[in-house]
């Protein structure tokens, strides 16, 4: 495989890094610590949080299809690789337990985006118009972070196997 294809795929694999697990640590540590202590006085704050999701969202979406695409470069590019689903060696079984913590956030990441998001969204909606329940609101909301913290942990373990890849 040329070097040139390698490293440009090493470089957008570690761009779509920094995007997914970067954005998830980044709403995790900084951000909604202190949106959570002036959501109660400040309803602009909620749909502030849902135009947040609407950028974040496409932009994990579209680094999941980066760090595919680009994995199956690396791997074929990588001597330890011995074809698809030939778990032959320390570095295969590693890059199947990477994929199992990468299969945990793709997971996780669909549950977010088609079951908590949605129903969180319109119980904003509602708040914000003075009609919604707050605490099916503060529930959704538990459920949202709980799930991110997940990805998070998730996405800290699948860059705990690449080192260990990267090692061998
Ligand atoms: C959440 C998803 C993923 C993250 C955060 C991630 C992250 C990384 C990082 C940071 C590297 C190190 C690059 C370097 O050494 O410069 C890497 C290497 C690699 N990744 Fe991923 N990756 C992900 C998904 C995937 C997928 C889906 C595949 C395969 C289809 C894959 C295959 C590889 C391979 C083969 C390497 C090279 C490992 C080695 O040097 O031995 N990755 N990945």
């Amino acid at each position: 495989m040329p070097q040139s294809l390698l490293a440009l795929s090493y470089f957008f694999h570690l761009i779509a890094t920094v995007v997914w697990i970067g954005g998830l640590v980044t709403l995790t540590v900084f951000i909604w610590p202190e949106t959570k202590r002036i959501l109660a006085e400040n309803l602009a704050l909620y749909s502030l949080m849902t135009r947040w999701r609407k950028r974040f969202v496409p932009l994990t979406n579209f680094s999941l299809v980066v760090l595919v695409f680009t994995g199956f470069v690396q791997m074929a590019g990588d001597p330890n690789y011995d074809g698809v689903l030939q778990i032959s060696n320390e570095w295969s079984r590693v890059m199947l337990l990477k994929h199992l913590a990468i299969a945990g956030m793709v997971v996780c990441g669909l549950v977010l985006q088609y079951g908590v998001t949605p129903a969180l969204e319109r119980a904003s909606l509602l708040l914000e118009r003075g009609k919604g329940d707050p605490t099916e609101w503060e529930r959704l909301r538990r459920r949202e972070v709980r799930l991110t913290w997940l990805n998070v942990v998730l996405g800290v373990t699948v860059l705990g196997f690449t080192a260990w890849a990267t090692a061998i």
